[in-house]
């Protein structure tokens, strides 16, 4: 399957790992690179750039193939302007394929960035956004639709519709992330002008990521409505699976934006821990709708090849219904 993103990143499927902090590291980025996507690591799990480096170059010792970085230019306690400069300054230096930056655009570390060689993609949830990562000079732009993981823009669009806006609004390639799990989901982003997609939940439920069992489980269990938006009171909503936990958010923000209550609850420190001990009702797991689609662990070759696969026999079936 060759389409503008798997030409511009090298890679042999137009299938992406998104950012997912605590989860995106060396053995994740290395199978997924390995097997034709794009592996992702995330350089929040890391406190300098110093630990990033040594991060890729481990990846780089299991894999010759693409790798990607994920930087969240979110406001941080923990990650400082400094070490956001030493995050690109490592990238660049270490020639990685590819970054996918959220939150605030990159705009000052952009020619640096394009110097070095590396490419740029910026993750959106709205029309006026991506035109702007185009205006900015990014190299692509990821639509992530309100089904996603993580962050979602509380301008709150579903991906089914965001990335045909997207695609029809601006000329770099489009990538398509927030509730694709499968090839049924490759083949629609396709179909709705995408040149690849995205995906961080599914990817949890693989033999290479590294999670409890109990978590891999829980997530093969659940189904598509089983995650909630927490922390809209903070304007920071974020999508995650209900459980204990995130019932105790969402009441506590019925009574008024609390920072002091909410904060230690969603602390990273806590879903850090709760990913490695199985505990799958304490911590925030910042999952997308996706997590209804997911059936069974796979290897990520299984996964990514089935995937084509399978899309490719969608379009070949729908081919001869004309
Ligand atoms: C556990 C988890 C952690 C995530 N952490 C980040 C992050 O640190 N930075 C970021 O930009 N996106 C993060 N995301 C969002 C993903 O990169 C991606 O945009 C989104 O999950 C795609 O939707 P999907 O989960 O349905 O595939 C995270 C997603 C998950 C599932």
């Amino acid at each position: 399957m060759k389409t503008k993103i798997t030409e511009l990143f090298g890679i042999k499927h137009p299938i992406i790992c998104g950012g997912m902090l605590w989860l995106c590291k060396p053995d994740l980025c290395a199978a997924i690179s390995n097997a034709g996507g794009l592996g992702n690591i995330t350089a929040g799990n890391y406190d300098t750039g110093e630990e990033l480096r040594e991060a890729i170059q481990q990846t780089r010792e299991m894999t010759d193939k693409p790798i990607g970085v994920n930087i969240t230019l979110l406001p941080s306690f923990r990650i400082t302007e400094e070490t956001y400069d030493d995050y690109f300054r490592v990238c660049c230096e270490e020639k990685v394929t590819a970054i996918e930056v959220s939150g605030k655009p990159a705009t000052k570390y952009i020619d640096q960035v394009h110097k070095a060689g590396v490419k740029i993609m910026h993750k959106v949830g709205a029309v006026r956004h991506a035109k702007n990562i185009e205006r900015i000079g990014y190299d692509a732009v990821l639509a992530a639709g309100i089904e996603e993981g993580g962050h979602p823009l509380d301008d709150n669009v579903s991906t089914m519709v965001l990335t045909p806006r997207i695609v029809e609004s601006v000329n770099i390639p489009v990538i398509t992330t927030g509730g694709i799990a499968d090839g049924r989901g490759l083949a629609a982003a396709l179909a709705l002008g995408a040149e690849g997609v995205m995906m961080a939940t599914r990817f949890i439920a693989t033999k290479e990521c590294n999670v409890h069992p109990n978590i891999k489980q829980e997530l093969i269990n659940r189904q598509e409505q089983d995650t909630t938006l927490i922390c809209k009171s903070l304007n920071l909503q974020g999508r995650a699976l209900k459980n204990k936990l995130t019932e105790e958010v969402l009441a506590i923000e019925e009574e008024g934006k609390d920072l002091e209550r909410i904060f230690p609850l969603i602390s990273g420190q806590k879903v850090k821990e709760a990913w490695q001990t199985g505990d799958v009702d304490n911590a925030a797991f910042m999952v997308g709708q996706s997590v209804g689609l997911i059936k069974e662990e796979l290897s990520c070759q299984e996964l990514m090849d089935g995937m084509v696969r399978d899309a490719e026999e969608i379009f070949k079936r729908n081919l001869q219904r004309f």
